[in-house]
C-alpha cells in the first residue's frame, strides 16, 4: 500500500484558519500581532520567502512589515535597528532573514535580538529554553515538522528518529525537541560512515541535506514515516525534494510531498511564533 501522504499545505490551511480566529480575538482586546521582517540585499530566494512571510501573516490578520535595507549595510547600521525594534512596544517578532552578505556577523546579528522578541527561535537564550523545556519559541521549521507527525498521530515516544543534516536552524533543534518528546534519535551528517545502516533502522526519517533525490527506497525501513525537508530547484524549474519521493512512497507508511509538505508549515510556525510574542512568554 502506497505510504499516506503528509499534506502540509492542507495542515498549514487549517492551523491559519485557527489563528486568524485567534487573531480576531486578541485584536478587539486591542492587541494587534505585530512581525517585522528585515531583508538585506537581493536573494530571489530570500525575496520570495519573505513575500510569502508577509502574505501568510495577511491571511490571519498578524500586521507585518518590511524593512528592506541594500546588500551594502554596515553591521553597525543592522544592529541599531533591531536595537530600535527591541525598544519598539508595538514590535512584538523579529525576524532577520538569513543569510546576510558576508561582512555582517550572522550570530552577532541572532544574539542582539530581544529573545523575548526572537520568533525564528534563533537566540541561544531560547536554544537554551528549548532543551530545558521551558516556554519559548520553537525554531519554525522543526516546529512544523513535529506538528505534521502529531496530526497524523505518529507515534514519537519509544520511535527511532534519525536525521540528516545538523544545522542550526533544522537537523539540530529537531533532533531536541523529538528527543524532548521521548524518542531515540541519531544524527547523520556528511562525515557518517555507512549512512544507509543508520536510516534503515530509522522509525522516523527526517531527510535536510539539500540535494536532490539523495535518499531512494534502499535507504528506508519498510513502514518507516519519511519528512523531506529539502527544497531543490531543478533545471527545468521545478521544485523537488531530497528523498526520491515516487519510489520512498512505496515502501514508507507516512511521507511528505515537495512542494506543499514541510515548506509551507514553517511561514505557519512562524505565525505561531508571532502570536506568542504579542501575548508573552510564560515566565
Ligand atoms: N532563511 C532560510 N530559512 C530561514 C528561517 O527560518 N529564518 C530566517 N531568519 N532566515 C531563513
Amino acid at each position: 500500500m502506497p505510504a499516506e501522504i503528509i499534506n502540509g499545505k492542507e495542515l498549514a490551511q487549517q492551523l491559519k484558519d485557527n489563528m486568524k480566529e485567534e487573531v480576531s480575538k486578541l485584536r478587539e482586546e486591542g492587541l494587534i500581532p505585530h512581525l517585522t521582517v528585515v531583508l538585506i540585499g537581493d536573494n530571489p530566494a530570500s525575496k520570495s520567502y519573505v513575500k510569502g512571510k508577509k502574505k501568510a501573516s495577511a491571511e490571519t490578520g498578524i500586521a507585518s512589515d518590511i524593512i528592506e535595507l541594500p546588500e551594502s549595510t554596515s553591521e553597525e547600521k543592522l544592529l541599531t535597528i533591531i536595537t530600535e525594534l527591541n525598544n519598539n512596544p508595538a514590535v512584538h517578532g523579529i525576524l532577520v532573514q538569513l543569510p546576510l552578505p558576508e561582512h555582517i556577523a550572522e550570530q552577532k546579528v541572532i544574539e542582539h535580538i530581544d529573545p523575548n522578541k526572537d520568533v525564528d527561535g534563533f537566540h541561544p537564550v531560547n536554544i537554551g529554553r528549548m532543551i530545558t523545556g521551558k516556554d519559548t519559541f520553537l525554531p519554525c521549521t522543526p516546529f512544523g515538522i513535529v506538528t505534521m507527525l502529531k496530526s497524523k498521530n505518529i507515534t514519537i515516544a519509544g520511535q527511532h528518529v534519525v536525521i540528516i543534516g545538523r544545522s542550526n536552524i533544522v537537523g539540530k533543534p529537531v533532533g531536541q525537541l523529538l528527543l524532548n518528546e521521548n524518542a531515540t534519535v541519531t544524527y547523520c551528517h556528511s562525515k557518517t560512515k555507512d549512512l544507509k545502516e543508520f536510516t534503515k533502522m530509522a522509525d522516523i526519517l527526517i531527510v535536510a541535506v539539500g540535494k536532490p533525490n539523495v535518499i531512494n527506497a534502499a535507504y528506508i525501513k519498510p513502514g518507516a514515516a519519511v519528512i523531506d525537508v529539502g527544497i531543490n530547484r531543478l533545471e527545468n524549474g521545478s521544485l523537488t525534494g531530497d528523498v526520491d519521493f515516487d519510489e520512498a512512497k512505496d515502501v514508507a507508511s507516512y511521507i511528505t510531498p515537495v512542494p506543499r509538505g514541510v515548506g509551507p508549515m514553517t511561514i505557519t510556525m512562524l505565525l505561531q511564533n508571532t502570536i506568542k510574542a504579542a501575548k508573552g512568554l510564560e515566565s
